[in-house]
């Protein structure tokens, strides 16, 4: 059995040749034995922190606007978050800490496929533990009266890169081996559903320019809805509205995170870096509303938190910060400072995911309510409020399958990065 996830891919490239990047992020972040976040989670050993992590602020926040969404239900008992990709539980500590909360309705199914994390989220909630389940994947459980949750996990979601290459044409990135180095190389589009993206977005980009496609939105989707029998999706992500979350220029948005900061080489130490990328927040609203959902305001974090009374709440200096905060300890409500190894998630130099931070990620509520229908899209974030009739579902049909089988022959090299060599790890 290979040592590292290198010699891993090694062995796979080696035999089947070389695999679309989508894969490839796909191993590197969930390898069963070596992947980022089958060893890691945000809090316990990652690169960056998340807004969660930084403060038990967020996730008292977010316990705000959990009761605005019971309330809104009709007070239903139980009341159930099925948070997807929890993290060390954070929010689920925050929003649980009082006691007897939503007149003791309040239940949490954490949706976590990797066994240490579990360990590590029921370790953090001490005796909530009691009113909390988990559940390896969002359709293996019946549907509950509540919300889904996902903070920062969507841009997480592995995804294909494209690159418009010198004759004009949209081409997929493989990763492949020279040597013993994994390097990039173009060749067709591995999927048909990229075709059309790839047609419409072509006429904007110049030679080199690279972008990402995330196909799991819609089927992740239709899941998050099958998960509740009534109740809203509640997502916060780094992300844009399209064209512009295509036109990002030659590295696209994807970012690494490793022991060496912030970075954009994906192949570097696979396993041991975080791959994420801006979640195009246009093909989410469809996949939502393809699901069954009615759009809510799609907003900024900052706007989000301050709706939420993060202005009364929270002590000054989480919200006067310019950039907001970098990092604090944990469960201490009162130690605010950025600690030393603190990095932030998003945008290089530009908005962090944390309370008070100039941007952040969108924060945006689906829910199934009666509500007065109003759409808006703003330069950078979408605001919208949906009207909804209450009624039934309307389940997502004649979602496309993505096409899989073999990996087409690669046809052109391009831009061959260095890379790790070999038993680096
Ligand atoms: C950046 S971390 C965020 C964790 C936490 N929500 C926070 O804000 O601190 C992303 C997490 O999402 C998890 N994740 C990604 N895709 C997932 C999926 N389809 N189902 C469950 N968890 C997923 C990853 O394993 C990782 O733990």
């Amino acid at each position: 059995m290979p040592e590292s996830l290198l010699q891993e891919l090694q062995e796979r490239i080696r035999s089947t040749g070389p695999m679309p990047f989508v894969d490839y992020m796909q191993l590197a972040l969930y390898h069963p034995r070596h992947g980022y976040y089958t060893t890691r989670v945000p809090g316990h050993g990652v690169h960056y922190a998340t807004a969660p992590t930084i403060t038990p602020w967020f996730g008292r926040l977010v316990r705000r606007e959990l009761h605005r969404m019971w309330e809104a239900l009709g007070q239903p008992d139980p009341f159930t978050i099925v948070e997807v990709g929890g993290g060390l539980a954070d929010i689920a500590g925050a929003a649980m800490e009082e006691p007897g909360w939503l007149a003791g309705a309040l239940r949490w199914r954490f949706i976590e496929r990797c066994g240490r994390v579990q360990e590590l989220q029921r370790k953090r909630l001490g005796t909530a533990a009691e009113l909390a389940q988990w559940a390896p994947a969002l359709d293996t459980s019946p549907p509950v009266v509540g919300c889904v949750l996902a903070n920062e996990v969507l841009d997480n979601f592995p995804f294909h890169r494209l690159q418009l290459d010198r004759h004009g044409e949209v081409r997929e990135v493989y990763v492949d081996l020279e040597g013993e180095c994994l390097v990039e190389r173009l060749g067709p589009l591995s999927a048909g559903e990229l075709v059309d993206t790839a047609r419409q977005v072509a006429p904007r980009l110049q030679e080199g320019d690279r972008f990402e496609v995330c196909l799991e939105l819609e089927g992740w989707c239709r899941q998050a809805s099958q998960a509740l029998e009534r109740g809203y999706l509640l997502i916060v992500d780094y992300g844009d509205v399209e064209p512009d979350i295509w036109l990002q220029g030659r590295a696209g948005s994807l970012k690494t995170y490793g022991p060496g900061g912030m970075g954009q080489d994906p192949l570097r130490e696979p396993g041991r870096q975080d791959i994420t990328a801006d979640v195009n927040l246009s093909a989410l609203a469809r996949a939502v509303e393809a699901a069954g959902f009615q759009p809510q305001p799609l907003t900024t974090q900052r706007a989000w938190l301050l709706s939420l009374g993060l202005g009364r709440v929270a002590p000054r200096r989480i919200r006067g910060r310019p950039g907001g905060v970098a990092g604090a300890g944990r469960g201490d409500p009162g130690r605010i400072e950025p600690g030393p190894q603190a990095r932030r998630r998003g945008r290089a130099g530009g908005p962090v995911g944390v309370p008070g931070g100039e941007g952040g990620p969108a924060a945006s509520g689906w829910g199934r309510q009666r509500r007065i229908a109003q759409l808006e899209v703003g330069d950078r974030a979408l605001y919208a409020r949906a009207l909804s009739d209450g009624g039934p579902l309307r389940r997502a049909g004649g979602l496309r399958p993505r096409s899989g089988g073999a990996t087409p022959p690669i046809e052109a090299v391009s831009t061959p990065r260095s890379a790790s060599p070999a038993g680096r790890r």
